[in-house]
């Protein structure tokens, strides 16, 4: 009975952590992005995000590269989010409608400071990212790339090291700058685990790949390492 309580006190201390957290953000930001995890798991709620999910920041973003894009938020997503509402009918085929896609708010440093500060402190559940989800093993960097490109067909909607590929997912450009290594492993192993109905296609890929694809993906904007 004890225990049960502690975890009780436990599990409402976590939730009332991340929704002061939340609070500490500008209120415009809780218009666009969820703060909280949504009790709302349907298709329509994708089907209608302003922005992606922010509940789980802390697990997800490196903390400098918040600061420096709060600041000057270049589009990570080339063809908007979510991409099928900015998709217009070309001559030959498909093209962004780059008009309907509004340019992010810009914060002052202080603010933009303050805001990664408040974002960080929004943690996924530990078994969503698990620490230690990438074992840190580099070397298999080569064979994820190939895997990326080839093998897994990642590139359909990603573009990566190149700056070429598909326009559906967010770039992966500089993932590495901008995203945690295990946030990566685990994502890429399970990406309804964050958001149920995603389009990304969850792969059933072994660990060994997991691992390589992380790696290579770990290593793009760190200066060409
Ligand atoms: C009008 C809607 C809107 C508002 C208001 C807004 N955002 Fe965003 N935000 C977006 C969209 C859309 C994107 C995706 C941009 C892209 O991919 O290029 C985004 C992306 C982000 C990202 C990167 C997320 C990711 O998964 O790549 C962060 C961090 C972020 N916003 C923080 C904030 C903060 C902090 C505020 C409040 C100061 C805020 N946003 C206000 C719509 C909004
Ligand atoms: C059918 C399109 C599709 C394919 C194929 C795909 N993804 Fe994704 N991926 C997505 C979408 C959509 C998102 C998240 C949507 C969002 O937040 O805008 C995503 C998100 C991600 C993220 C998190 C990035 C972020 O900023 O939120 C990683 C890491 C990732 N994918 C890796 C991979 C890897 C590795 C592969 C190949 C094994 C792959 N993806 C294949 C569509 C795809």
């Amino acid at each position: 009975m004890k225990g049960l309580l502690l975890v009780v006190a436990g599990l409402t201390a976590a939730f009332l952590s991340s929704a002061s957290a939340a609070d500490k953000l500008d209120p415009s930001c809780g218009s666009c992005h969820a703060l909280v995890k949504p009790t709302d798991t349907s298709l329509d709620r994708l089907m209608n995000l302003k922005g992606p999910d922010l509940w789980y920041a802390g697990s997800k973003f490196n903390k400098d590269w918040l600061v420096s894009w709060l600041q000057d938020p270049k589009p990570i997503r080339p063809a908007g989010f979510p991409y099928f509402k900015h998709i217009k009918k070309g001559a030959k085929h498909d093209e962004v409608d780059q008009s309907t896609i509004p340019a992010h708010p810009k914060l002052k440093k202080a603010d933009a400071e303050a805001a990664a500060a408040a974002l960080m402190a929004l943690k996924a559940p530990a078994d969503l990212v698990p620490a230690g989800a990438f074992k840190g093993d580099m070397k298999g960097a080569r064979m994820g790339s190939l895997a990326f490109v080839k093998f897994r067909g990642c590139v359909a909607c990603h573009q990566g090291d190149k700056g070429e590929g598909g326009l559906s997912g967010p770039r992966l450009t500089d993932a590495g700058a901008r995203l945690q290594p295990d946030f990566i492993a685990a994502y890429t192993a399970n990406p309804q685990r964050f958001e149920p109905h995603i389009w990304m296609p969850t792969s059933n890929l072994k660990d060994l790949d997991i691992q390589r694809l992380t790696a290579f993906l770990v290593q793009l904007g760190q200066g060409g390492k």
